[in-house]
C-alpha cells in the first residue's frame, strides 16, 4: 500500500478490506473444494456458481488481489483514465483503486461505473467508497451487468472484468464498441481458469476483433487487452 502512496483515508480503508479478504480465503477454498469433489469424480471441473454458491458468497468480499488492484490503478494512471467500467464490484475493493485513479486523472465526469448483482454487497460497496472519500467518483449500479451497463456511453478508457466467468465474453462484446483506441481491458484469473475463459480469450486474442492481448503472470493470471 505504501508504495502507491494513496491518501491515508483511502489506504486505511483498503488495508482493512484486504485484511478481511485474505482472512476469508480458507473458507472459500474449503467450500469450493468440497463442491468440486463430486464433479472431479464425474470429470467435470468447471466451477459453477449456482444459487447455493451465490448465497454462500453473499457476505464474502472475494476481492481482487492487492497486487492486481495496484496494477489496475497504475494502468489507469498511465493512460489518465477518466471513464472506467467495472463488472463485479462486490464490496468495492478494486473499485476504490479505480475511483482513486479517476480522481487523480481529474477533469469533469471522471468516474467509475461499477455494477453488482447482490444488493447487500452494493450497500457495503457504497459505504466503503464513502469511507474512502471517493463516493463522488463512483456510480455503483445494482443489478445484472448485462442490463445495468447497457446505457454506458463511450468513450471508455478502462474496463475491469472481475465477475463470474460466463459473463466475461458477453461483457467484452457489449463494451468493445464503446472503448476508445488505446483503452485497456483487464480480466482476472484467466490463467487458472483458461479452459472456462476460452470464449473470452478467443475474442480478445483475435486481432480482427480490434484487440492485442497478453496474460500477465500474476497468481491465477490476469489478461491485459488493449483496444487498437
Ligand atoms: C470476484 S467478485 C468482485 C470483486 C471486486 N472486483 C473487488 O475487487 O472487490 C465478483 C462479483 O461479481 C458479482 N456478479 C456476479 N454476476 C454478476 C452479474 N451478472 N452482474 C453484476 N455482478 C455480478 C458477484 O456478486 C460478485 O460480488
Amino acid at each position: 500500500m505504501a508504495a502507491l502512496a494513496l491518501d491515508p483515508k483511502v489506504s486505511g480503508v483498503l488495508e482493512e478490506l484486504h485484511r478481511k479478504s485474505r482472512r476469508e480465503l480458507p473458507s472459500l477454498v474449503g467450500y469450493f473444494l468440497l463442491r468440486a469433489i463430486p464433479r472431479w469424480i464425474r470429470w467435470q471441473r468447471s466451477p459453477e456458481i449456482d444459487e447455493q454458491a451465490q448465497s454462500f458468497l453473499s457476505d464474502k468480499l472475494i476481492a481482487l488481489a492487492q497486487d492486481k488492484c495496484e496494477f489496475c490503478y497504475l494502468m489507469c494512471r498511465s493512460i489518465a483514465a477518466r471513464r472506467i467500467v467495472e463488472v463485479g464490484s462486490s464490496f468495492a475493493v478494486s473499485t476504490i483503486y479505480l475511483a482513486a485513479a479517476a480522481r487523480e486523472s481529474g477533469g469533469e465526469g471522471a468516474l467509475v461505473i461499477g455494477t453488482e448483482i447482490d444488493s447487500r454487497k452494493v450497500a457495503f460497496a457504497r459505504r466503503n467508497l464513502e469511507r474512502a472519500g471517493l463516493s463522488a467518483f463512483a456510480d455503483i449500479r445494482l443489478g445484472d451487468a448485462r442490463r445495468t451497463l447497457l446505457d454506458v456511453e463511450g468513450p471508455i478508457d478502462f474496463v475491469l472484468i472481475d465477475s463470474w466467468i460466463p459473463l466475461a465474453r458477453p461483457m467484452i462484446e457489449m463494451l468493445a464498441p464503446r472503448l476508445r483506441r488505446g483503452a485497456i481491458v483487464v480480466c482476472d484469473n484467466t490463467g487458472q481458469f483458461s479452459k472456462q475463459y476460452r470464449d473470452y480469450l478467443d475474442y480478445v486474442r483475435s486481432p480482427e476483433n480490434g484487440f492485442r492481448s497478453t496474460q500477465i503472470p500474476y497468481r491465477g493470471g490476469l489478461e491485459l487487452s488493449v483496444r487498437c
